[in-house]
């Protein structure tokens, strides 16, 4: 039986480091030693709150209720065919040590998505994704311990409704599944995606031309880490928003004011705004207010230098909003969970 312990920081527990406590703290390690805690008459009232890696979240407040670290690992090869292989890990592996035992195995489909902080379990909750490959693209199944009936159900591509950092589980199943096990089909003769502009270039810099898996994971773990900040080192929560999604017809008119406005195509009649420009231009990058700030490199991340509290975090990313509003008429989005 685990041990469910009073009142402990959460500071480890979420990348941006901050300081808050929760009532009540535990972790489980299997479906049983989760379903034991969470069906106990001593916890069944408290509010549950899941915790991966703790890399998409900003604490504002201590919280009240139980949160349980997940530590489910273990890495299986659960079905094989003349093209691929579908490899399932346990929802509380490190995502990018997921990555590297597919590249290990020399499995094509997640590459791109090399060091991503965060865990494998709440990879597909935002469909994360990066250089031109998310989640949804490689994703075959997962399983989830539903709180209300105590039964494992099993969701396929299409039954977790993918969007950009968006799932099923964001939305209608908010709060009702722990994630407890995912599946990807990943490809054993890979057909490597390296249409980002920044992936060549690097590839071009390490002077490969006919890269593998591996030289793909390599190059974007150095493209990251020249941009964005180690959450080891500075508190982060990778993009603290999400790149707009705007009609086609307001898009026109702020292209018209700001020419160099970056943007893709986002199909019907759209398109998506790169949310770091917006904010650059806005005079918001390097930023620092006493202990936190907008990162030097990359406009879309917010960061804690230190001892900063979470509702200092979300006051400036407020005023982020409030900006960006005001100078482009574009409302920004979170992407990052506030709790
Ligand atoms: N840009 C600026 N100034 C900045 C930041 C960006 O001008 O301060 C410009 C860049 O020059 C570039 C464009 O904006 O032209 C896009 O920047 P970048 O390639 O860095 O990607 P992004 O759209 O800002 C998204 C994801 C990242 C992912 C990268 C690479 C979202 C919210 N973010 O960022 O994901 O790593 O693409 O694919 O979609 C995350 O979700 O936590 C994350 C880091």
């Amino acid at each position: 039986m685990s041990i469910i312990r009073q009142n402990i920081s959460l500071k480890n527990y979420n990348t941006f480091g901050i300081d808050v406590s929760v009532k009540l703290f535990g972790q489980f390690t299997n479906v049983e030693e989760l379903q034991n805690i969470i069906t106990d008459q001593k916890y069944i009232q408290e509010k549950l709150l899941i915790l991966g890696g703790g890399s998409n979240i900003l604490f504002t407040k201590n919280l009240d209720g139980l949160a349980l670290h997940n530590q489910i690992t273990g890495i299986e090869a659960v079905e094989e065919d003349d093209n691929s292989v579908v490899l399932a890990g346990g929802s509380g592996i490190v995502w990018h040590d997921f990555v590297l035992h597919a590249i290990n195995l020399n499995l094509g489909g997640i590459e791109n998505m090399s060091l991503i902080p965060g865990s494998l379990g709440a990879s597909p909750m935002q469909n994360i994704g990066a250089y031109g490959v998310e989640v949804k693209n490689s994703f075959e199944w997962l399983e989830a311990y539903h709180i209300e009936s105590g039964e494992i159900h099993r969701f396929n591509n299409a039954a977790c409704e993918f969007g950009y950092r968006e799932s099923i589980f964001k939305r209608k199943n908010k709060g009702q599944y722990v994630i407890t096990k995912v599946a990807f089909r990943l490809t054993k003769q890979h057909q490597l995606n390296t249409s980002y502009g920044v992936i060549e270039q690097e590839l071009e810099t390490l002077n490969i031309t006919e890269p593998t898996i591996k030289d793909v994971s390599n190059a974007v773990i150095k493209i990251r880490e020249s941009k964005l900040p180690d959450p080891i080192k500075i508190g982060n929560s990778g993009s603290f928003f999400k790149n707009p999604v705007i009609d086609n017809a307001l898009f026109e008119g702020i292209k018209a004011k700001f020419p160099k406005i970056v943007s893709y195509p986002a199909g019907n009649g759209k398109m998506k705004i790169a949310a770091g420009w917006l904010i650059d231009q806005a005079g918001w990058k390097g930023k620092t207010i006493g202990s936190y700030g907008v990162h030097k490199n990359q406009a879309l991340v917010l960061v804690n230098y230190g001892g900063s509290s979470g509702s200092d975090i979300y006051k400036l990313s407020e005023e982020i909003i409030q900006s960006i509003k005001e100078v482009y008429g574009i409302n920004l989005e979170r992407e990052v969970n506030i709790l």
